[in-house]
């Protein structure tokens, strides 16, 4: 006799071959304190202080169980140690919901495909879970690092939207900064 899989959760761990992704929690903080330490990754803002990592990370709980999907953790499946955050916030993107997928990899662990690892994870999640909604990723037209990713895991440049966010060769964060957008 063959014993029944169990039907996953999407709040259920997602291990990939290197990573293990839980869902943003509060006992996250201290790690998201790290990871928004790193310059890289908080690029547009620098260094977050802790009361801003709580009111994100209370944020994502509160998405987590108001749509049913959210951001993960990454964290190196064989000693737990953090590698980045990334995963799904579903948005609306000018009258359309979709499920927008980014990422972050802690500075010194760049380059080794640990955010296309994540991306192709949650491309596989996503169907399983809300196979209603598209996904979509976006970021600055001059982050290439990104967009090398949307483009590893095969998803097609659909045009650039305006939103928040830096101009190369400009200073601070703009209110009409060009981003291109990428779809499955
Ligand atoms: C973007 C980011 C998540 C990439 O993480 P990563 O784990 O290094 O990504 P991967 O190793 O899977 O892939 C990186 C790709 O970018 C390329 N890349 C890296 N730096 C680059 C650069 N300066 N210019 C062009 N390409 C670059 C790599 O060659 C690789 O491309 P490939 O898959 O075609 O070889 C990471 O740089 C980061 O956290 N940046 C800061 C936060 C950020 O920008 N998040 C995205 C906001 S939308």
């Amino acid at each position: 006799m063959h014993a029944k899989r169990p039907v996953q959760a999407p709040t259920d761990p997602v291990l990939t071959q290197r990573l293990a992704l839980t869902p943003v929690g509060r006992d996250d903080v201290d790690d998201l304190n790290l990871l928004y330490d790193d310059p890289v990754v908080a690029y547009w803002t620098g260094p977050w202080t802790r009361v801003a990592v709580e009111a994100w990370v209370a944020n994502m709980v509160g998405r987590w169980a108001a749509d049913g999907v959210g951001k993960w953790m990454a964290r190196d499946r064989s000693d737990g140690s953090l590698v980045g955050r990334g995963g799904f916030t579903r948005i609306d993107l000018d009258g359309e919901a979709v499920l927008e997928l980014g990422w972050a990899v802690r500075d010194a662990l760049t380059g080794r495909g640990y955010a296309t690892e994540l991306g192709r994870a949650a491309l596989a999640w996503a169907p399983a879970h809300h196979p209603d909604l598209p996904v979509v990723a976006f970021t600055e037209v001059h982050n290439r690092a990104s967009r090398a990713v949307m483009e590893r895991l095969g998803m097609r440049a659909a045009g650039i939207i305006r939103r928040e966010g830096l101009i190369e060769g400009m200073t601070g964060v703009r209110p009409d900064a060009p981003f291109a957008l990428y779809r499955l």
